[in-house]
């Protein structure tokens, strides 16, 4: 499976997410290719700054031909995930049309949701070549018993793609995670960012059985 990370909006938590979906799903063995497609090479200045072994292959491959050229570079991997860039179209467009579920991260406020326009664009646009694409929200950096928090998700519940029910809250432990190039789940195994991950992967894995 290939589950892309896009939202043109910067600073969602496209890199977060994708590196602690990756971790996740090689916690159960599988081989895991995580593709940075952002030129900002967030994803690896990650696997950069990692002492300890790695779990998961990592490459950079910020270009608009992502899509024709997967199939090659994702061969011997059980799944695939991508980074996607913020703001530049036609690399999140390679991204999404590489892509067999794109997973919207979107943070709770107004800036977000408004910019939400743009991805969703690209997802229609994209399943006119690709029209068993999946696509769906994810709120993350949720803020427990808030009213934006609700908001969110009436909010996002008028475009034509679904909000995962599970939502990423806002931890610290991701930010701390990142510094060392671990996932959350090497810093805490029991904790809630870990099993709050988990939750995210395994609904998105639902969606596509
Ligand atoms: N759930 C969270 N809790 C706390 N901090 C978070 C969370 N998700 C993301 N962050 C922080 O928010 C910042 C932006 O996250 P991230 O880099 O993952 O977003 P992005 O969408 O990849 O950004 P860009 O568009 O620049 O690629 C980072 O500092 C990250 O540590
Ligand atoms: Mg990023």
């Amino acid at each position: 499976m290939i589950i892309g990370l896009l939202n043109q909006k910067g600073g969602v938590g496209k890199t977060t997410l994708s590196v602690n979906i990756a971790a996740a799903l090689a916690q159960s063995g599988a081989r895991i290719l995580l593709i940075d497609a952002d030129p900002q090479g967030s994803t690896l200045d990650w696997a950069t700054a990692r002492k300890r072994e790695p779990v998961l292959s990592v490459v950079g491959f910020p270009r608009k031909t992502l899509h024709r050229e997967i199939e090659q570079i994702g061969q011997g991997y059980d799944h695939i995930i991508i980074d996607g860039p913020p703001r530049v179209e036609e690399l999140a467009r390679a991204a999404i049309m590489a892509s067999d579920i794109v997973v919207i991260p979107v943070q709770p406020s107004p800036y977000d949701i408004w910019a939400s326009d743009e991805v969703i664009k690209l997802i229609d646009e994209a399943r006119v070549y690709k029209p068993h694409l999946q696509a769906t929200f994810v709120i993350n950096r949720a803020i427990a018993n808030t009213a934006i928090g609700r908001d969110v998700r009436d909010a996002l519940a008028v475009y034509p793609i679904p909000t995962l029910k599970n939502t990423i809250a806002q931890r610290v432990i991701f930010a701390e995670a990142a510094t060392q190039g671990l996932s959350v789940h090497e810093m805490d195994a029991a904790g809630p960012a870990a099993m709050e991950t988990k939750a995210v992967l395994d609904e998105v894995m639902e969606i596509m059985r």
